[in-house]
C-alpha cells in the first residue's frame, strides 16, 4: 500500500529551458553564422550541461566555475565547432575567412561571443509563466526557481521577464558549488523552503533534471516542450505535460 502524499506546499521550477527559452538565441546565432544558428544553439546548450557535470563530478568540485563562466566557455566551444563544420561544408562561408589563426577571425569570434552572451542574459520567457506562477500563489503555495544559474544571471533573467513579484524564492546552486544533478543541489529546495521534499513539486523541461529530482524525492512534472522521449532509466517523472499549464496535474493527485 502506498503512503498518502502530504498536501503540496510549494513548487520549484528549473530556469533554463523551463521558464526561459535557451534556444531564443538561435535567431541572433543564425544572423552571425548563416544556416547554423539552431545547430550552434544546440551544441552550446549540450556543452553547457556537460561542463556542469564535469566540474561537479571531478576532483570533488575543485574545478567549479559559476554557470555564467561555464556558459561562456561552452559558447566558445560551440563557435569553434560550427566554424569547423561550416568550413568543411563550404556552405555559406569563405575558406580561410574563419580560420582562428587570423586576427580578423578572432575579432569576429569575440564579437559574436559578446552578442550571444548578451542574448543569453535576456532570454525569452515562455508566455504562460506569469499566469501559472500567479495561479500557484493564489492557491497559497510558495513558488521558486531552483537553478544551476548563478544569482546574478538569474536575477537579470527574472527581472527582464517581469517575474520577480510572482516568485518567492530564487535559489542558485552556486551556494553549494555543485550543479544539478548532485544531491546537494536538490537539497537546497527543502532547506530553503523549510519543507519536506515530498511537499514540494519540481518542474523541469530537462528530462535529466526531472528524473534526478524524482530520484531525490520531489513530486515532479516533466514539461516535454520538445516532444521527446523521457530518459530510459526505469524511473518515470510523477507527471508529464506539454507546457507549464499542465502543473494542474499536481492538484489531481490523490492525497
Ligand atoms: C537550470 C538549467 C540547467 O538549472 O536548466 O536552470
Amino acid at each position: 500500500m502506498t503512503k498518502p502524499l502530504p498536501p503540496l506546499r510549494a513548487v520549484l521550477f528549473d530556469a533554463y529551458g523551463t521558464l526561459f527559452d535557451v534556444h531564443s538565441v538561435a535567431l541572433r546565432a543564425d544572423a552571425l553564422f548563416a544556416g547554423y544558428g539552431m545547430r550552434l544553439s544546440q551544441i552550446w546548450r549540450d556543452k553547457q550541461v556537460e561542463y556542469s557535470r564535469l566540474v561537479t563530478t571531478c576532483n570533488d568540485g575543485a574545478h567549479y566555475q559559476p554557470f555564467w563562466a561555464l556558459t561562456e566557455a561552452a559558447l566558445s566551444y560551440a563557435i569553434d565547432a560550427i566554424l569547423l563544420v561550416a568550413e568543411k561544408s563550404m556552405n555559406t562561408m569563405t575558406s580561410g575567412q574563419f580560420d582562428l589563426k587570423n586576427a580578423s577571425a578572432r575579432d569576429f569570434k569575440a564579437s559574436a561571443m559578446a552578442q550571444l552572451m548578451n542574448e543569453y542574459r535576456h532570454l525569452s520567457a515562455y508566455p504562460e509563466n506569469r499566469a501559472v506562477l500567479q495561479g500557484l500563489k493564489d492557491r497559497g503555495l510558495k513558488t521558486g526557481i531552483l537553478s544551476n544559474g548563478d544569482a546574478q544571471m538569474l536575477d537579470i533573467a527574472v527581472r527582464s521577464a517581469g517575474l520577480a513579484d510572482v516568485l518567492d524564492h530564487v535559489i542558485s546552486v552556486d551556494t553549494v558549488r555543485r550543479y544539478k544533478t548532485h544531491p546537494a543541489a536538490y537539497a537546497l529546495g527543502p532547506q530553503t523552503l523549510g519543507l519536506k521534499v515530498n511537499e514540494i513539486g519540481f518542474v523541469s523541461s530537462n528530462s535529466w533534471d526531472a528524473l534526478a529530482a524524482t530520484w531525490y524525492g520531489y513530486r515532479t512534472l516533466w514539461v516535454n516542450r520538445g516532444g521527446m522521449p523521457f530518459d530510459t532509466l526505469g524511473t518515470p517523472p510523477t507527471h508529464v505535460g506539454q507546457s507549464l499549464t499542465d502543473i494542474t496535474q499536481f492538484f489531481g493527485e490523490t492525497a
